[in-house]
């Protein structure tokens, strides 16, 4: 046991009661190392805020989420019902629902925020591949935690996407209408499905989301935070060993981030009191209507931020697979001509590209949409492996990385536009581009990311006074 640390007598009583606490509680210890002491790069700019705003949205959704529990009733024959209770009744029902509708869309957009700041800086390399892993898994938690919230008010909208997104793991092959079955509960979404769901919604998945976090936040606090010029700050420090170019935490950058969360608030606010269903974006218009099993909407769309994977899955049709298996034999064929691997390895790669093109022409489309969908997040994890850049941070890239990067963005957008808009023939081929688009973009990235002329890093970060 460590030694009882005395304090004067005459010492103020705080300082006597953190005393008490410290010698048997290290929170002064770990104030300093997480806040005071711990050292971030002294020019971080705006896009270091997301990650503060996506623990205060974190924290939102939490506590809203405990006061809903309060009236909801997970039952097929009540659910709906309870939600207008709360919408109507309960004294603030009304704010603390829309506070917890708002606050998933928030989520998201704070989060592919965040996620875009770690694209274009490389905060995912060398020594933050963690970091970024656990991030990746946060994210398909998040996603996770989003589908099945959204079957609990028990609408049209809450019912059909669950019962569309349930019925694709049916198109696995061999155990797929099995694990359908075990997911619903029943042959078709119903109470047992809302049940669930909502044991998952209220308790699993957030606890798994919390302890993500924390391993995020121990991750990064680990190897430090990187910054907008991608410098090491942890290579030049002074005599006391402090990084030249850190600067504490608290109070500096936690006054950066109250600052953002009170911009935050105020758009928050905003659309929670004038426009909380957000045109249809937030809550759709179809979820006001209760579930009915027999009455299928004649449009189903997710939530604008699952609809650009939504495209990529209504990308892959039976006519697509013929594109897809183009590029199979493609990168196959550059693998053996191009690359250097010995004949056994060349022969594998050839064997491999036969039985998975063997696979896709006997597998149908529908399967091979899950798999591209549910890719399209996977190879997110992959990100540290595939950018071969000599530099870290998009500021010192050849000038067309930052076009591409741009039309990453663009593309994702109009994935998610078309995800929403109803099928037509033009709407899939774009779909169908931007899903090749999406996917080469990452697969390519080992090669295209070493190309260009490269600028200069600078020994120390670049940071003018403001
Ligand atoms: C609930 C969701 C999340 C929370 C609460 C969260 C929290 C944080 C916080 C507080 C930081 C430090 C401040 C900052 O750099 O912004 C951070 C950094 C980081 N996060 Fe997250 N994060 C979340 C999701 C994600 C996701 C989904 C990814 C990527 C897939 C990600 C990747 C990163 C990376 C790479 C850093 C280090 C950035 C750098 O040092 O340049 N995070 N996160």
């Amino acid at each position: 046991m460590a030694e009882l640390k005395e304090i004067s007598p005459d010492a103020p009583v705080g300082a006597k009661l953190m005393n008490w606490v410290d010698n048997r509680f290290p929170a002064t210890q770990l104030f300093k190392e997480h806040m005071s002491e711990y050292y971030a790069p002294k020019n971080l700019n705006i896009w270091y805020v997301f990650g503060a705003l996506s623990l205060l949205v974190l924290v939102i959704q939490i506590v809203t989420g405990i006061f809903l529990t309060m009236n909801y009733k997970p039952d097929a024959a009540q659910a709906f019902a309870s939600v207008e209770y709360i919408m109507r009744d309960v004294p603030y029902g009304w704010l603390i629902r829309y506070m917890h509708s708002t606050g998933a869309s928030a989520f998201f957009v704070v989060v592919y925020l965040h996620m875009f700041r770690g694209l274009i800086y490389g905060s995912y390399r060398k020594p933050r591949e963690l970091v970024w892993i656990f991030g990746c898994a946060i994210f398909l938690c998040l996603m996770a935690e989003a589908f099945m919230g959204y079957l609990l008010p028990w609408g049209q909208m809450s019912y059909w996407g669950a019962q569309v997104i349930v019925n694709l793991f049916a198109a696995i092959p061999f155990i797929g209408p099995d694990l359908a079955l075990l997911i619903r509960g029943d042959y078709v979404v119903g109470d047992a499905t809302l049940n669930r769901f909502f044991a998952f919604h209220v308790i699993a998945v957030p606890l798994v989301l919390l302890g993500l976090v924390v391993a995020h936040i121990i991750a990064l606090h680990e190897v430090g935070s990187n910054n907008p010029d991608g410098v090491d700050i942890k290579a030049k420090k002074d005599a006391n060993g402090k990084p030249l170019d850190g600067i504490p935490f608290h109070p500096y950058y936690s006054v950066h981030d109250i600052f953002g969360v009170g911009v935050f608030l105020l758009v928050f606010s905003a659309i929670v009191f004038f426009a909380p269903e957000a045109g249809g974006y937030f809550l759709e218009y179809n979820n006001f209507i209760p579930a009915d099993p027999l009455k299928t909407p004649a449009h189903i769309a997710p939530v604008w931020y699952f609809t650009p994977y939504y495209s990529m899955l209504r990308a892959i049709t039976s006519e697509m697979m013929y594109v897809l298996v183009l590029c199979v034999l493609g990168a196959a064929a550059l693998t053996v001509l191009k690359g250097k691997l010995a004949g056994f390895f060349k022969a594998a790669v050839l064997g491999s590209a036969v039985v998975l093109i063997a696979l896709m022409l006997s597998i149908d489309a529908k399967f091979w949409g899950v798999v591209v969908m549910g890719g399209a997040v996977i190879i997110l994890f992959f990100l540290p492996w595939l950018d071969n850049s000599e530099v870290k941070s998009i500021r010192y890239r050849p000038d067309w990385h930052k076009y591409l990067y741009a039309i990453f963005v663009i593309n994702f957008v109009v994935l998610g536009y078309l995800g929403i808009k109803p099928p037509s023939p033009i709407n899939e081929r774009i779909s169908q581009i931007g899903t090749l688009f999406y996917f080469g973009f990452f697969l390519l990235m080992p090669w295209w990311s070493r190309i260009g002329t490269f600028k200069p890093v600078p020994e120390r970060v670049t940071f003018t006074a403001h």
